[in-house]
């Protein structure tokens, strides 16, 4: 199951497992150059924040190889391109930029373009790999807070949108905490949110469970506040797309609206991401962009029109979850309290 890829790069091609089609079909995109990989970047063909940085630096060394002549200038504009496929998830932006910087230090050195395109491929390589070890530390860190907080027993759990290994290349995040603990026998049940309007609860994170045998059941994201009610949830884990200074989180849509319930039950709530999705540059979550994304993935489902025709619809694909409301940050440098100003700085030390 941790053998499962969905970025695999071979024979100077990248292969993206189409995670459009999941559940029901498992077929991979054969991927060539930059504007390819930004295409599939924006259509979703990966997803999830840490993929998609993983998936831009195999996109920066296949424009790398398509290069004649390399400058400095326009290495910055073919990283740019790349940044622009979607804006919210900052591990994109952290990547390219990364590979801008192994770049300029190659062109720096006079280094020749086809050594550059090796650096980038094992760059992009030790990044998936090491991010095996990251999200083992990290789940490891949830186990004891579990341990900690809900007890010595099995546990229920929810999450929300996809935090697996299909959004992190193996293991997971948010789901590499349930994983792990499933693997420790401690999980009694998971709560997966369908999380509209994509449904990368209902495709995704359905999947990941089956293919792991955890039991679960998928619920629509406004069953929340009565699941949590009826005591159906001891503890909440979710992914993000970036986090700022001062510990707001932007994640999927929904996410919000679930720690605002969970704060009213006093349900704890976890953040569990790398460093990579952390945005030191700004103070707080009023300075991400959300992106916005099309009316068609709410007035239709599978090209099949659910809305009346000229139906408008408004389709934010990320909100940004207040640092009041979390219980706790798991990064792989540690745990995070939000209520604890400066404990962000001191962990991640960037
Ligand atoms: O639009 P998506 O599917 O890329 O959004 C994914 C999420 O919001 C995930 O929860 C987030 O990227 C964390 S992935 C470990």
């Amino acid at each position: 199951m941790d053998t499962y890829r969905p970025i695999i790069w071979n024979e100077h091609k990248l292969f993206l497992l189409d995670q459009r089609l999941l559940p029901h079909e498992e077929k991979f995109v054969e991927i060539t150059n930059l504007q390819d990989t930004a295409r599939a970047i924006t259509d979703m063909v990966v997803r999830g924040a840490p993929c998609i940085g993983f998936t831009a630096i195999f996109g920066m060394a296949l424009w790398v190889k398509d290069q004649k002549l390399l400058d400095v200038s326009l290495c910055r504009k073919a990283c740019d391109e790349m940044i622009a496929a979607r804006p919210t998830a900052v591990n994109l932006s952290f990547e390219v930029n990364r590979c801008f910087e192994i770049m300029k230090n190659h062109l720096l050195e006079n280094g020749q373009p086809s050594e550059l395109y090796k650096k980038l491929i094992s760059f992009g390589e030790r990044q998936i790999s090491e991010s095996h070890q990251k999200n083992t530390i990290m789940a490891e860190i949830g186990l004891n807070e579990l341990l900690k907080t809900v007890g010595d027993r099995k546990w229920k759990l929810m999450t929300h949108c996809n935090t697996g290994f299909l959004a992190c290349g193996s293991l997971g995040t948010a789901l590499g905490v349930i994983s792990h603990a499933h693997k420790k026998g401690r999980v009694e049940h998971v709560i997966a949110d369908e999380t509209r309007p994509y449904m990368q609860g209902t495709r995704l994170t359905a999947f990941e469970l089956s293919k792991e045998k955890i039991p679960y059941s998928i619920a629509v994201e406004g069953a929340a506040s009565y699941l949590l009610s009826q005591g159906k949830v001891d503890a909440i884990f979710v992914g993000a797309d970036r986090i700022a200074r001062n510990g707001d989180t932007a994640n999927k849509v929904g996410t919000s609206t679930l720690a605002i319930v969970a704060n009213h039950y006093k349900i704890p709530f976890y953040v569990v991401a790398p460093v990579s999705s952390f945005d030191t540059s700004i103070p707080d979550g009023s300075h991400i962009e959300i992106e916005m994304r099309s009316m068609a993935e709410i007035t239709e489902l599978k090209g099949v029109k659910l809305a009346p025709d000229q139906a408008h619809a408004i389709n934010p694909s990320f909100d940004v979850t207040d640092h009041k409301l979390i219980t706790g940050i798991i990064c792989e440098k540690g745990f995070i309290n939000p209520a604890n100003k400066d404990e962000l700085f001191k962990v991640v030390n960037l």
